[in-house]
């Protein structure tokens, strides 16, 4: 018999709860079966691909990323880390993914994570040619120029294990409808908005599909966040909505979207062998930070940090700007379109609890 058995049982009950508690919360952060994050999408997931391209559409400058590693302006956003980070740290790997085009970071650092994502791009074509950057596809060019350097770098075989087993974050769509279907005239003349669900529904199957013929097995779709409370929406509406000032027609946009996305996910995990896809929707929890932010700790989520805090962002948004707040903790929103990183903490907290924990 265990000498120690006896001494065990006596363990107070309380304390073996607490125990247990700290078992669970350890393997939660060490236990990592992904070797990799690798991320696709839009400014929600942009770690600064803009900055090396022709765009008007940047935040490599302060005050963005005052909150950073370094206090360092990195195209990031916000002024801190964004969601893709918080999961790359809570799966044990490097607290943030370095962008693709960064040429301070080589294959051997994004053998371990890596961003092709793009601020102001969308799964519509025409969507990354209102502001000029990165269309979807050539993320997916991109992706490819990546696993021919990961198989110089890693070898072949070591490099289809980290293809096959890397956990893949796809987080896109909101321009499509905000920058593009309402904004732009080309669209809205050729769909109404139920057929351009449908049609942009089509792109991101076919996108999911390719990543799969790529390799890709563990996959992450991101819905639409309620994108009729972002502050550039309240402003524009400031007489309207539902007396909290958000645009109900978007946010109602929003959910059906985020619907058919689900039921995406449910198709790609009956049709492709080996593929583990999960639906992430960031919808519900934003939109409770939103209606009640002083119980998250929040004084306001009406306004932004950055300058008025009610249309800026990029370079309206700069260092020059003297209204621009002191604490960003205390706002939900750092620019006009894009939450602080204390926002991005709340929302990937839950989607590390609650949507990628069977993947860890
Ligand atoms: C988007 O553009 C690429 C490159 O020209 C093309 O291959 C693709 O078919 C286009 N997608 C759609 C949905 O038109």
């Amino acid at each position: 018999m265990c000498p120690n058995t006896q001494k065990r049982t006596k363990m107070p009950y309380y304390k073996k709860y607490i125990f247990l508690l700290i078992l669970a919360l350890l393997s939660f952060q060490t236990d990592a079966k992904v070797p990799a994050i690798i991320v696709f999408g839009d400014s929600s997931v942009d770690a600064g691909n803009n900055n090396h391209i022709s765009t008007v559409l940047k935040s490599n400058f302060e005050p963005y990323g005052r909150d950073f590693y370094g206090h360092r302006p990195t195209g990031r956003f916000s002024n801190g880390r964004i969601p893709t980070d918080f999961i790359s740290e809570a799966f044990g790997l490097r607290p943030f993914v370095p962008a693709y085009l960064d040429p301070s970071y080589n294959i051997g650092d994004f053998a371990q994570g890596v961003c092709f994502a793009s601020a102001g791009t969308g799964y519509d074509n025409t969507t990354s040619d209102v502001l000029n950057v990165i269309p979807l596809w050539k993320e997916v060019e991109y992706f490819k120029d990546y696993q021919n350097k990961l198989k110089a770098y890693a070898g072949t075989v070591k490099a289809n294990s980290i293809i096959a087993e890397a956990l893949y974050i796809i987080s896109i769509g909101t321009n499509d409808f905000l920058e593009n279907y309402y904004t732009m005239p080309n669209r809205r003349s050729q769909y109404t908005i139920d057929q351009y669900q449908g049609f942009l529904l089509g792109i991101a199957e076919q996108f999911t599909k390719e990543l799969y013929q790529l390799g890709a097995r563990k996959i992450v779709l991101t819905g639409l966040p309620p994108m009729g409370c972002l502050p550039l929406e309240r402003t524009t509406n400031f007489f309207g909505g539902n007396g909290d000032g958000c645009m109900e027609t978007y946010n109602t946009v929003a959910l059906k979207f985020n619907g058919k996305l689900n039921g995406l996910v449910k198709k790609l995990n009956g049709e492709l062998h080996g593929v583990s896809a999960v639906f992430s929707s960031p919808y519900y929890t934003l939109l409770q930070i939103i209606r009640k932010p002083s119980v998250f700790g929040f004084e306001t989520a009406a306004v932004a940090c950055c300058a008025s805090g009610m249309f800026e962002m990029g370079y309206l948004c700069d260092r020059l700007n003297p209204f621009t707040c002191t604490d960003a903790n205390k706002y939900v929103f750092w620019d006009s379109f894009h939450p602080t990183e204390k926002t991005n903490r709340i929302i990937s907290d839950y989607v590390i609890k609650n949507v990628v924990n069977g993947f860890l």
